[in-house]
């Protein structure tokens, strides 16, 4: 007869294996697609200037198209407040550069937020408090979160920590309070990520972040995301990396993998008119002034579109799914 004792250990390990104990796991959100099968989204980055530099022109614009495209959410990839992020929770900046700039109606959804370095400028903690979704339900920040839709799955990932240069940047000051150790918290998130792409049975896998992996822009590639977060990409197909911090609208692809490298950070102040270099074949798209990205995602295809702040569309593409040999 088998004894009770190692019984017990097996089934609480089998159990364990299942129920992933004591695995540290990235949050997870749900949001409903529209009835015909399709989610539309509009992707804005780097915007929080009480209106300025276009930004007023841009929100009028996503007004529009988040209208004629009945858009579902809203994602911003960071970068959220300038100059220096929100002073605390009751910073007037949340009003004027959010509440009181994207009015139109369509712009009435849910916003899924990402933090940018400027937002580490200030009282990052206030941005992640649920007191601002109290002030404005549309507000949704974390740091690092998966969002899973019956068509894709999105992974939100906070990259700023990433980025040696802040850790030794004499002209500012960053709020680390809830991410250091800093290796401990990369690793770890470095370790969730891979593990959440992992378990992802979605159709489309799509990363956003704050920082560039790929970009032709002023501040070009993040050579720590290079390093350390894209292999993790490449290694569990994912479609789409999407990150602001390059104030411009760009789309690249390399031969390495098929993820598609696409920039929104044109949320207001913009034409720079400073890049790096990029491989022509590489650069599908660049425009250096300001704008937003547009998508739509069906099981079998996913479009996306990038428009200026006349609501002339810059440039389109459509990827079609069994783009990865399955
Ligand atoms: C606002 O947009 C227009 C049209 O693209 C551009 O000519 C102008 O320079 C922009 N203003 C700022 C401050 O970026």
């Amino acid at each position: 007869m088998v004894s009770i004792k190692p019984m017990m250990i097996l089934i609480i390990l089998g159990l364990c294996l299942i129920l992933e104990c004591g695995k540290a796991e990235l949050p997870r959100f749900e949001h409903p697609i529209k009835p015909d099968g399709s989610l539309s989204l509009l992707v804005v980055g780097d915007w929080g200037r009480r209106g300025l530099f276009n930004q007023s022109q841009v929100a009028a614009q996503m007004g529009k198209m988040g209208e004629e495209a009945d858009v579902d959410f809203i994602v911003s990839t960071g970068d959220n407040f300038y100059d220096d992020g929100l002073t605390g929770i009751n910073d007037p900046a949340f009003e004027e550069s959010f509440t009181n700039v994207y009015l139109s109606p369509s712009l009435q959804k849910q916003w899924y937020i990402v933090l940018g370095n400027h937002d580490y400028r200030g009282d990052v903690l206030a941005q992640l408090d649920p007191i601002l979704t109290q002030k404005d339900k549309r507000w949704f920040c974390m740091r690092s979160y998966v969002l899973n839709t019956d068509v894709a799955e999105f992974f939100f990932l906070d990259t700023t920590p990433f980025s040696d240069k802040y850790f030794s940047d004499p002209d500012h000051t960053y709020d680390w309070r809830g991410i250091l150790p800093r290796e401990e918290y990369l690793s770890n998130l470095l370790k969730d990520l891979d593990t959440a792409l992992k378990q992802s049975t979605s159709n489309w896998k799509i990363v956003i972040g704050h920082h560039t992996i790929r970009s032709g822009g002023y501040h070009g590639n993040t050579v720590e995301l290079e390093n350390r977060l894209l292999p993790i990409l490449q290694e569990n197909h994912v479609d789409l990396y999407i990150n602001g911090h390059d104030h411009c609208l760009e789309h690249i692809t390399t031969s390495e993998s098929p993820i598609q490298f696409l920039t929104s950070g044109g949320g207001s102040k913009a034409w720079k008119n400073k890049f790096n270099p990029v491989n022509k074949d590489d650069l599908k798209f660049y425009y250096d002034g300001q704008g937003f990205l547009t998508m739509k995602i069906t099981k079998a295809d996913l479009h996306f579109q990038y428009y200026d702040i006349f609501g002339n569309i810059l440039h389109q593409s459509s990827l079609p799914k069994g783009f990865y040999p399955m």
